[in-house]
């Protein structure tokens, strides 16, 4: 699977050949100048919860790639009056199954309001089911029991979990995190992007090793194979 980061908890992953966008926060973002938004591609649109800096380009991305959003009901209702016509609702312990694999929304401890302030539902993670590679998207959440329901649930082979702390969870509770889920592969997200999140990059790397666990942070345009 390929994955390109988009900068702050924006990335893209190829899965059997369709590209799945999570979170887009593109155009707003300071340290994401280099990278074009109208060249991002989708051809699937996934949204956490309704905070701007997870849904700034959705409704432009969605309109130009035609990419099919998943989200939940209230973002779905939200997108709508935006004139996006492509949209699959779901919610929290909903599963789907599509053309590249199976979506499961999942729990996440957190708030969710559109940026216009009216209601977001509740926030989500989701389970990507890919056939042979399965990965977590936490979305912005707070460590929780529940995470052990994701581990005991599949195979987990890698997870993109927030580390920034403050509006999350943090390094040391996503170590913690990554037990829960039984995956030490994490890609972290949600940091440096605003003063509140600046992290020290190097000693949450470290503290995922003497952990065990491997922490991969990307560079913003970046391209990994996972
Ligand atoms: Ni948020
Ligand atoms: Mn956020």
């Amino acid at each position: 699977m390929n994955i390109t980061y988009f900068g702050h908890s924006c990335f893209s992953v190829e899965v059997n050949g369709k590209t799945l966008l999570f979170d887009p926060f593109i155009s707003p973002n300071e340290l994401a100048k280099s990278i074009n938004v109208n060249s991002v591609k989708a051809d699937y649109i996934l949204i956490s919860h309704g905070h701007e800096d997870h849904i700034a380009d959705a409704v432009s991305i969605a309109k130009r790639t035609k990419a099919k959003v998943i989200c939940n009901w209230e973002i779905n209702v939200w997108l709508g009056k935006q004139g996006v016509e492509n949209i699959h609702p779901m919610n929290t312990g909903g599963k789907v199954k599509l053309d590249f694999g199976n979506v499961k929304c999942v729990a996440a401890q957190h708030s969710s309001s559109m940026p216009d302030g009216t209601y977001g539902g509740n926030p989500m993670g989701f389970v990507v089911e890919g056939g042979d590679v399965n990965f977590y998207y936490a979305g912005d959440t707070a460590l929780s029991y529940e995470m052990k329901l994701i581990g005991d649930y599949r195979k987990i082979n890698f997870a993109f979990l927030p580390i920034g702390d403050n509006f999350t969870m943090g390094v040391d509770n996503a170590i913690i995190a990554s037990d829960f889920i039984n995956c030490g592969d994490v890609i972290g997200m949600h940091y440096d992007t605003f003063g509140y999140i600046v992290i020290d990059k190097e000693e949450a790397k470290n503290k995922f090793k003497r952990a065990g666990k491997n922490l991969t942070l990307m560079n913003i345009g970046e391209t990994i194979e996972k």
